[in-house]
């Protein structure tokens, strides 16, 4: 039993800020190239009809203090239009590899325009040109359709920039779409799970108060954390 216990574990004294051991998760499954999106988190949001759906998306910043996540998407996709009703959402990044999974339960909320922009200029020509040639979730009659509505939407963004070629330091740099950008999970609720043999394994969670403040921003409450049994 003593090798189980203290084989794989959370820490005796559970940490006051889970959120900073959880980032040393993130940081490490990022640092190691076992899988390809090591940074991959399942995002459930919950319908007008009280419908929960389910889907990847890739976590581009983990912030720990004050405690959110950020991913990027396109603000007219079914995601979008449901955290839009109902900002509860919740997340799981699993690394199997590591034998550990973080559960997060929050709020979601736009990026500023400033952290959208930023982060779109950090993507390649051909990233940027789907953010405005896909009009995500909604249904269009064939892949060739796709590939052509794609291909308009790119000709007539490249002909713009370069009328303004002179004015940009990188004319094929384009600018952000207004319908994409990041979206912000702040965790009111976190769970730290460690892979035991025999499967013992070590669990705790925490919560916290979440205050909206001014419509962009949380006053954040003192983590409480428990240790459950697997
Ligand atoms: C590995 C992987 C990474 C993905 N990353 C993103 C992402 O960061 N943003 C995004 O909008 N969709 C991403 N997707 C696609 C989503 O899973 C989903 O198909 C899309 O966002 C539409 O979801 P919705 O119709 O529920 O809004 C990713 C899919 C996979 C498999």
């Amino acid at each position: 039993m003593n090798k189980i216990v203290s084989a794989n574990t959370l820490p005796q004294t559970l940490p006051d800020n889970p959120m900073h051991l959880a980032k040393s998760w993130f940081d490490a499954a990022c640092s190691k190239n076992n899988q390809p999106n090591p940074n991959a988190m399942t995002l459930v949001t919950v319908s007008k009809s009280n419908h929960p759906s389910a889907r990847i998306v890739l976590c581009k910043s983990f912030i720990a203090d004050p405690g959110y996540v950020v991913f990027f998407t396109n603000y007219q996709s079914r995601k979008s239009s449901e955290i839009t009703h109902n900002s509860n959402v919740s997340l799981v990044f699993h690394w199997d590899h590591l034998g550990r999974q973080i559960r997060i339960e929050g709020k979601a909320i736009l990026s500023s325009s400033e952290e959208s922009d930023a982060y779109f200029k950090t993507r390649n020509l051909g990233s940027q040109l789907s953010a405005w040639g896909s009009d995500q979730s909604r249904p269009i009659e064939s892949r060739e359709k796709l590939i052509e509505q794609m291909k308009q939407r790119a000709d007539e963004l490249t002909l713009n920039n370069e009328i303004n070629a002179k004015e940009m330091a990188n004319p094929f740099k384009l600018t952000r779409p207004p319908h994409w950008g990041g979206i912000q999970i702040w965790a009111s609720k976190i769970e730290l799970w460690m892979v035991g043999e025999d499967r013992v394994h070590d669990r705790a969670t925490w919560s916290r108060e979440l205050l909206l403040t001014d419509g962009n921003t949380f006053t954040t409450g003192k983590w409480l954390g428990t240790r459950l049994q697997p």
